[in-house]
């Protein structure tokens, strides 16, 4: 942002307020250069605003900020930098930033540090979520079921999605979370138009049972009900897809896009079973997956974590996605990514998507998903918002 604009027409008194203003804020920054990451959460965007814990002005400065910038505000590492702040690329042009949109920002930059350091990371923070899923992985685990014996939880699940939500709590009071585990206990999952921060902390808790290494951390954004940025962290592979509405979609900072595929008998279909296996779901679901066989798909896949399908979907590996019995947790920041890499995200009916109807259908083209929608039999789960 050019801070001398207008210097001439107000003159020296303000000139140096302005230069005043610059000087603590360079301190600002400078001190978050210096500090560890678990420091950084709090100075770099100050409490000034009651609401959203982030000056107004310096959230607008933020989104003029180069990315390179803004990640050396993050963490001075060379090996962070280039995993850090994807999600600020293409951010709203400050002029026009109302407050929703400075929410998002102070958002967007308090969610990565709290996924993402690597544990060889000078800056590591050992409480980051990735680095626990990490070493957990290979360790024995306390394993409970949930809605059925194929719906599992671990004691990990849960100190993840505690350390999301404590760390992003203590920075947005006032914001309300949806999160996979705590849904699990009776909480409610409503989403108001309130800030709303949408949790899966381990999705592939099946995967990461077995330590089969498809397992990532899911964090979505809302804002009036509508999604605005999401983050997925797939922590073996270290990739951190981010998605930002109206900003694009990366991975690792790569630029993501759909394949463009219209053609089913061209398609590379993924799936996911979903926790219910009484004889008519399976029947249900065995005979959805023939039906598009019988299309000629030229395949389909099942990975164990429809929030990485739905990722493999984004970056143009795979051509379409549909599942009945996955919640708006697994939903929430693939939405944003797909759509942002020029994909589609609907219901199973052919209609909008429903955040909290358990099911969808995406694909990298609108005909691609009437296609499959069309082709389906509804698998009924209820609605997350009437659990
Ligand atoms: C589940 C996984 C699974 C899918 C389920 C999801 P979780 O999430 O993504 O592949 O079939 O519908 O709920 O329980 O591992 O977070």
């Amino acid at each position: 942002m050019d801070l001398g604009r207008g210097e001439g027409r107000r003159g020296v008194g303000a000139n140096r307020e302005d230069e005043k203003q610059k000087g603590q804020e360079n301190t600002a920054l400078r001190t978050c250069k210096q500090s560890t990451l678990a420091d950084v959460r709090a100075p770099c965007y100050s409490s000034e605003h009651p609401c959203i814990g982030a000056t107004t002005e310096l959230a607008r400065k933020a989104a003029l900020r180069p990315q390179s910038d803004l990640c050396g505000t993050v963490c001075p590492s060379s090996r962070s930098q280039r995993r850090c702040c994807h999600i600020f690329s293409g951010a709203v042009s400050p002029a026009v930033m109302g407050l929703d949109q400075c929410v998002v920002l102070a958002a967007c930059t308090a969610v990565e540090p709290v996924l993402k350091l690597s544990p060889v990371d000078p800056c590591m923070n050992s409480e980051t979520a990735d680095a626990i899923i990490r070493k957990a992985l290979t360790e024995e685990k306390r394993v409970s079921t949930k809605t059925s014996a194929a719906d599992l939880v671990t004691e990990t699940d849960h100190l993840v999605e505690d350390l999301i939500i404590s760390e992003l709590r203590e920075r947005f009071p006032s914001h309300r979370f949806i999160a996979e585990e705590a849904a699990a206990s009776g909480a409610k999952c409503v989403l108001t138009h309130n800030p709303t921060w949408i949790i899966d902390p381990i999705d592939g808790t099946c995967n990461f049972v077995h330590r089969f290494p498809t397992v990532a951390v899911s964090i979505g954004f809302a804002v009036r009900q509508e999604l605005e940025f999401g983050v997925i962290y797939h922590c073996t592979e270290e990739r951190l897809y981010t998605g930002r509405r109206g900003g694009g979609a990366f991975c690792n900072g790569q630029r993501l896009r759909v394949s463009g595929e219209t053609d089913l008998s061209k398609a590379l279909v993924l799936t996911e079973i979903g926790p219910k296996r009484d004889p008519a779901t399976l029947k249900l679901f065995l005979s959805n997956m023939e039906r598009l066989l019988h299309a000629k798909a030229h395949g389909v896949r099942v990975i164990g974590s429809s929030t990485l399908a739905l990722c493999h979907l984004a970056s143009g590996a795979a051509d379409a996605y549909y599942q009945f019995g996955l919640h708006c947790w697994d939903l929430a920041a693939a939405t944003v990514i797909i759509r942002e890499a020029g994909g589609i995200v609907i219901d199973t009916s052919g209609g909008p998507l429903d955040l909290m109807a358990c099911r969808v259908v995406a694909a990298s083209t609108r005909e691609m998903a009437m296609l499959i929608a069309q082709a389906l039999q509804t698998i009924n789960y209820g609605r997350d918002d009437e659990k």
